[in-house]
């Protein structure tokens, strides 16, 4: 199977110290960051600078996409946030479930103790600001537009595209500092590369589609092996590779072309396109290390 060119996917260094440089100016400017991450990945889909980045700041982790996570690892990853010093809640900014939870977890538990001070002092009416910092595609607009109640524009992740920071004023005395710049996750591994084009957050031109679909296959077959049964009628067997995994998936959707040959490439996109709209059913595709669960 193709492997990576990890160096194809070291983007915009620049843009990262840039970024870098604005969540240090802006974070004394808050009380709280909220960091976004993707339930179905969500170590890989955070840059994992961040703890040094924003060090010393109550931290909230929202796992977003929860809708299309495995519930049971969702529980695993809050657990392991919860254990590592940050209050997690997860969240589905698609439909809005779970949004209910966030402010509270802010003011309660997060924020608790300069809550506590403010109301001893009679500040109780005071502002509560707070960062929003997560990956491109993450769901960073999507949570904005829900709590902010309006459908606000969205302006594209895309370098040479400048946004100002602003500020989203909330009913209930809260302020969301939106940044501007672009959070890229790192690539550390080829595994983080490969759950990151999995789930579309990274551009889909680093892997073939072939390949990506194979890989996914593989992923699924040892630990999803009911969702290729139930969507494909696809049992996985001991023996089957990637490629003859995809193959049997081409050949249960009539997928041929002419000479009887399986069509691969359409099974491939078949493939991906269902995992990511959520049609293969909820899957998880990393979990906390056991002793943290
Ligand atoms: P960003 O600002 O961090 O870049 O992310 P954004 O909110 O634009 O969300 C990226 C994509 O993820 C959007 O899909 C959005 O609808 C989807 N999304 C955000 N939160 C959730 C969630 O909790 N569950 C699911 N299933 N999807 C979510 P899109 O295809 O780019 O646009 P569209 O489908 O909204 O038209």
């Amino acid at each position: 199977m193709d492997n990576i060119d990890m160096k194809q996917i070291q983007w915009f260094p620049g843009h990262m110290a840039k970024t870098r440089r604005l969540i240090a100016a802006n974070l004394k400017l808050v009380d709280a960051v909220v960091e976004i991450v993707d339930s179905r990945s969500p170590l890989s889909s955070r840059n994992p600078e961040m703890d040094q980045m924003t060090k010393g700041k109550p931290r909230l982790v929202l796992l977003n996409k929860s809708d299309l996570a495995d519930e049971k690892a969702t529980q695993m990853w809050i657990n392991y946030f919860r254990n590592s010093g940050a209050e997690a809640v997860a969240v589905d900014c698609k439909s809005g479930k779970g949004l209910k939870n966030v402010l509270p977890a802010i003011k309660n538990k997060v924020l608790r103790e300069l809550m506590e001070k403010r109301e001893k002092n009679g500040m109780a009416g005071a502002a509560v600001r707070l960062m929003i910092v997560g990956i491109p595609n993450v769901g960073k607009s999507s949570l904005i537009n829900r709590l902010a109640g309006s459908k606000r524009a969205k302006v594209e992740d895309r370098p040479g595209v400048t946004r100002t920071k602003q500020w989203v004023k909330l009913d209930n005395n809260t302020e969301l500092l939106d940044m501007p710049g672009v959070l890229w996750p790192k690539f550390e591994d080829q595994d983080i590369a490969v759950r990151l084009a999995f789930t579309g957050a990274i551009s889909d031109d680093i892997l073939d589609i072939e390949t990506l679909a194979m890989k996914l296959l593989m992923f699924l077959a040892e630990n999803y092996p009911k969702s290729l049964e139930e969507r494909y009628k696809v049992v996985p067997e001991e023996d089957d590779t990637g490629l003859s995994l995809l193959e049997k998936v081409g050949k249960k959707r009539g997928m041929m072309i002419s000479g009887g040959e399986i069509n691969t490439e359409r099974a491939a996109i078949t493939v991906v396109d269902e995992f990511r709209s959520g049609k293969l059913g909820r899957i998880t595709l990393e979990f906390p290390p056991k002793k943290e669960q």
